[in-house]
């Protein structure tokens, strides 16, 4: 089945799901914070505007998903409160499209929303000013929104994913053969294995980004988060050790005699 068909972080807020298992990635946000307040303001400084459209692409859902709205809504409260030579307009309205793949748990986003409204206005009072948020399912590999209606473009964890296996390791056979089993790269992957990785990732970038051209106004900002790796080499252990043991732990089960299926952050398997 299609990647962008079945990809989905798992559901709900119970012990297993992204909700409660995405620490990490809320640590990435953080770190990017200052990054984002700079690009929010450039926005800001540059533009008058009236209704600024926001886009968080790969948004998932969780604690995470509302994290970027509140980090906007401070910097544009803070920038009001001080007048730093930025063009504000009193009736500044927030726009904000949360997009993920057409199987994410949108639901559980919308039923966080009335406690999320409630806790806006308590903490930020009557400078919240106007606020709609609204989902845009859809792969960010293509365009989503219409031309020039976007002045900040967030990405978290999410451009990592391509959109499909890279072609030629895509069958069971030929991705075998090549790859030796491996499900990702690893330090048993011939080169031809690593360049299709690349290709792919270089097509998806590329066709992410002029979408991306054509949806954001000029002089708007985006900013996009990946982990990255500490060599250029991604055969190093530092670099695929994890997907290693995964792999290992995969092949094991499959070679019990049990089924795995995957889907975004956790496995399941079963006889
Ligand atoms: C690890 S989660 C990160 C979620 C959130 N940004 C965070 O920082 O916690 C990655 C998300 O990207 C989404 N994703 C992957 N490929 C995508 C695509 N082509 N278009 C839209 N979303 C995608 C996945 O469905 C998943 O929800």
């Amino acid at each position: 089945m299609e990647v962008m068909q079945m990809l989905h972080m798992n559901k709900g807020v119970g012990e297993t799901s992204y909700a409660q298992n995405s620490k990490v990635q809320r640590k990435i946000i953080s770190i990017a914070k200052p990054i984002i307040h700079d690009a929010v303001q450039e926005i800001l400084r540059s533009n008058n505007i009236e209704s600024m459209g926001i886009a968080d692409l790969g948004c998932s859902s969780g604690p995470n998903t509302l994290l970027l709205i509140s980090e906007i809504i401070d910097v544009i409260i803070r920038a009001k409160s001080c007048s730093l030579g930025l063009h504000l307009s009193a009736t500044t309205e927030l726009r904000v499209f949360l997009n993920d793949l057409f199987s994410n748990d949108f639901n559980t986003i919308f039923m966080s929303l009335p406690a999320f409204y409630n806790k806006l206005k308590q903490e930020k009072g009557p400078e919240l000013g106007s606020l709609f948020i609204s989902a845009t399912p859809g792969s960010f590999y293509g365009r989503l929104f219409p031309a020039r209606s976007l002045h900040f473009v967030h990405a978290s964890s999410s451009l990592h994913w391509l959109s499909q296996v890279p072609p030629g390791l895509d069958s069971k056979a030929a991705g075998e053969a090549l790859n030796k089993g491996k499900i990702y790269i690893s330090k048993t992957s011939p080169q031809c294995v690593l360049d299709a990785y690349a290709l792919q990732f270089h097509n998806d970038f590329s066709l992410f980004l002029k979408s991306r051209a054509e949806e954001m106004v000029g002089g708007g900002r985006m900013v996009l988060s990946l982990m990255g790796r500490p060599s250029y080499d991604p055969t190093t252990p530092a670099s695929c050790y994890q997907w290693e043991l995964l792999a290992h732990a995969l092949m094991t089960l499959v070679s019990e005699g049990r089924y795995v299926r995957g889907n975004g952050n956790q496995m399941k398997w079963g006889d």
